[in-house]
């Protein structure tokens, strides 16, 4: 097990760069295998979920070279195997090697997918989906087989916009006959980032980024790059973060317009900021005021946010309120961050959270990843140590934290415990 150790109270000045998003990442790394040749893939994230997909790669007879943050992959020689659970249980993303390898292969076996416990997290959507292409799926004990003789476009309405199925069927879709249209996509920039990799591999999809996206099928795909588009998610919680004890810290290498959500209710509540396309400067804050926040899909206030802004929100003057709309239970963290000190109650989706509260040094537990982000931050405001067990989950969303954050000035070293 991983171990956080913190030393909190310190202000934090300096630079910290994004890395490459995860959610883009774990999608495009599987998408690979729909390429009939060699790919290259910059700005990778070196988070333990790409590694766990790049032994899936290697699994089905794909080469992987890794350079720094870039990958080389060639699928070009990809053969079937089960995707087995040991594997797949790692991360939530391995279901994207259904639609990878629905499109290249007709047929996938793979056990279920893993991923932090943050609700049902049901993949009814991307089944659909596969089914209406053509294909059929069979449950075998954990186990989902897919198979289809043949995959054809169709219509493809979603009950909801649902990241993970938009790009699912979006990569089952890329190499079927016909069009396929999905309907309510959607529209994450994770999606965009996948769609531009595929159609510089050849494929022809149009509409990424908006509520319809029209894939029509091609035969082959050829070479192509991409580059990882900046993490919004670690954009936003060192955003959060430096809001809280930033002085003069400087987040760089991000896109703005990911994170006009956030940033307009960081204003709301107090942070003084110099905001650029790429890069933003936090001054600090004087007092801050209570706000509150709700969940949405893109543009509005992302889900992965929410557990960090908590935090944020125990400090703010006054009663705030965080409601979670996309996920049934993303309040894990909770618990531990009332020990520490903070004044939250939750109600069904909602957290009511009376501040401003001093935080203190505990032991806590990361019961996810975003969860563990945001205890980080709290020990990192706190007096005194605080310790996070269970801090693999961390490691699997966040590229160099332990260095990223003591560069800046923090007091966090990392240890595995046995
Ligand atoms: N849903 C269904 N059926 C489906 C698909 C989704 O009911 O077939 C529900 C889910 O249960 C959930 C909601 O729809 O309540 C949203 O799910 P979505 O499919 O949009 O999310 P996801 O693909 O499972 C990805 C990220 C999440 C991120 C969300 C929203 C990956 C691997 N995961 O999840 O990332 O929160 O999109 O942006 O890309 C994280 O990074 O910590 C994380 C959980």
């Amino acid at each position: 097990m991983k171990q956080i150790k913190i030393e909190g109270g310190n202000t934090l000045s300096g630079t910290i760069a994004i890395s490459g998003m995860k959610n883009a990442a774990v999608a495009l790394i599987p998408a690979s295998i729909l390429c009939d040749e060699q790919l290259t893939i910059t700005n990778v994230p070196n988070i333990s979920d790409k590694s766990a997909l790049v032994e899936i790669i290697k699994l089905l007879n794909g080469k992987v070279s890794e350079n720094g943050s870039t990958l080389e992959i060639d699928t070009s020689q990809i053969e079937n195997a089960t995707i087995p659970e040991s594997l797949s249980s790692k991360l939530r993303a391995s279901y994207y090697f259904m639609g990878a390898l629905l499109g290249r292969k007709k047929h996938v076996e793979i056990y279920f997918p893993g991923g932090c416990n943050i609700g049902n997290r049901k993949i009814d959507f991307h089944l659909k989906g596969f089914q209406l292409l053509g294909a059929t799926i069979e449950e075998v004990d954990d186990k989902y087989v897919l198979h289809a003789e043949e995959l054809k476009g169709a219509t493809i309405p979603l009950d909801f916009a649902s990241v993970g199925a938009t790009i699912n069927i979006m990569l089952a879709a890329t190499k079927a006959k016909g069009r396929t249209i999905i309907e309510n996509a959607a529209k994450e920039p994770d999606i965009i980032n996948v769609a531009n990799f595929l159609n510089n591999m050849g494929a022809k999809i149009t509409g990424a980024g908006t509520d319809k996206i029209i894939i029509d099928g091609v035969d082959y795909l050829h070479k192509a790059e991409i580059e990882v588009l900046p993490d919004r998610i670690e954009a936003g919680t060192y955003l959060i973060l430096g809001s809280l004890i930033g002085k003069e810290l400087k987040i760089t290498n991000i896109v703005k317009e990911h994170l006009d959500a956030l940033l307009s209710k960081l204003i709301a509540s107090g942070v003084q900021m110099d905001i650029k396309d790429n890069e933003i400067t936090i001054h600090g804050h004087e007092s801050l005021k209570a706000i509150n926040v709700k969940t949405l899909v893109f543009p509005g206030f992302v889900t992965d946010w929410g557990q960090p802004m908590s935090v944020l929100l125990s400090q703010c003057n006054g009663t705030s309120i965080f409601e979670e709309t996309i996920y049934e239970n993303r309040m894990g963290h909770v618990p531990y961050l009332n020990k520490m000190g903070a004044d939250m109650t939750v109600k069904e989706q909602t957290i009511y959270i009376n501040g401003p509260t001093n935080l203190h040094g505990q032991t806590v537990v990361a019961s996810d990843l975003r969860a563990g982000a945001s205890l980080v931050i709290a020990g990192l405001i706190a007096e005194g140590n605080t310790i996070i067990n269970d801090a693999d989950h961390i490691l699997r969303g966040y590229e160099k934290i332990v260095e990223k954050l003591t560069n800046v000035g923090a007091k966090i070293e990392l240890h595995d415990i046995n």
